[in-house]
């Protein structure tokens, strides 16, 4: 049998929702994946050449993490990915790889485990359940991790929302990324989040869209990360001024988001090229967003 998965890539945080929200966007990873005598894995596009094709694949990583927690064995499985979620650029290629590893062996055993099981297997192999989430449930959704697993609830996004997605062409690491964040914040810094994300979250739940121009604002990661991405202020400043809501580091970054109530493609044009004025190369996307998710089924039976 042969199983084949899609996997969407995904925008964690949305500024202020930092390790909780993330946005599952169309543009996908596909999985194939039979079983097999060894572990054999061959990549197409995204990271072919670089991504490792043994047993170290993250896919790969995935199937054995779906069977070891339904107690089943599998000799081996061969895996071919064709990547379409750029590299370390902030847009959830390595969740994709957990959560396509994940689906896939789930559903070569015959899908003994719930998709509430695969967001705690995934999330704990992910560091953070933000990604996994949105890329396992689709739409925005809500992650949070608690003492019996991640508990996840997708919210409306209203479907005059335009999603940019600025991908600069340099890799950035999440580690290092992460790596920049204090172990402790102003008091003051919480609250400023807490009440943007619950802003953020009451406006999609009305279907306004106005109140995102101060909800997408963050103080948590944001202004740490400014020293990895200097040129991410004057790129947020041009999509502003180019008529987005907001505009907000994605995931550990280097990408950026706009999201856009209005004219969409002026809000790239305008992002791309106030990257340029600084050096960097890159190109910036309209995408919409993936209302389903990680989705699989038999190729071949
Ligand atoms: N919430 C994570 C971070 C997402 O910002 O570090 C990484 O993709």
């Amino acid at each position: 049998m042969r199983v084949h998965v899609q996997v969407p890539a995904t925008s964690a945080n949305l500024g202020p929702g930092f390790d909780a929200l993330g946005v599952a966007l169309g543009l996908h990873n596909e999985v194939r994946v039979s079983e097999a005598t060894r572990v054999t894995v061959s990549v197409e596009g995204e990271g072919a050449g670089l991504l490792p094709t043994g047993e170290d694949n993250v896919v790969a990583r995935g199937v054995r993490l779906a069977c070891e927690a339904a107690g089943r064995r599998l000799a081996g499985c061969a895996i071919q990915c064709v990547n379409r979620i750029p590299l370390s650029r902030g847009l959830g290629s390595s969740a994709a790889a957990w959560v396509g590893g994940l689906v896939a062996g789930n559903a070569l055993l015959g899908a003994p485990l719930s998709r509430e099981a695969l967001l705690t297997l995934a999330a704990r192999a992910e560091g953070h359940p933000d990604n996994v989430a949105a890329a396992l449930f689709g739409g925005l959704t809500v992650a949070c991790g608690g003492a019996d697993g991640v508990v996840a609830v997708p919210l409306p996004v209203p479907a005059a929302l335009g999603w940019v997605a600025l991908v600069p062409e340099v890799m950035a690491s999440t580690a290092e990324a992460r790596a920049l964040l204090p172990a402790s914040v102003p008091h003051l810094d919480a609250v400023f989040n807490v009440q943007r994300v619950a802003l953020l979250l009451a406006s999609l739940q009305a279907g306004r869209t106005e109140p995102l121009r101060e909800a997408l604002l963050d103080r948590l990661h944001q202004p740490y990360r400014l020293r990895l991405f200097p040129w991410m202020s004057d790129v947020a400043a041009a999509a502003r001024a180019a008529g987005a809501l907001g505009c907000v580091l994605s995931g550990a970054g280097p990408s950026l988001l706009a999201i856009v109530a209005g004219d969409a493609p002026a809000v790239a044009e305008a992002m791309e090229a106030a990257l340029r004025r600084v050096g960097v190369p890159g190109v910036a996307r309209v995408l919409r967003v993936d209302p389903v998710g990680a989705q699989s089924r038999v190729d071949e039976p």
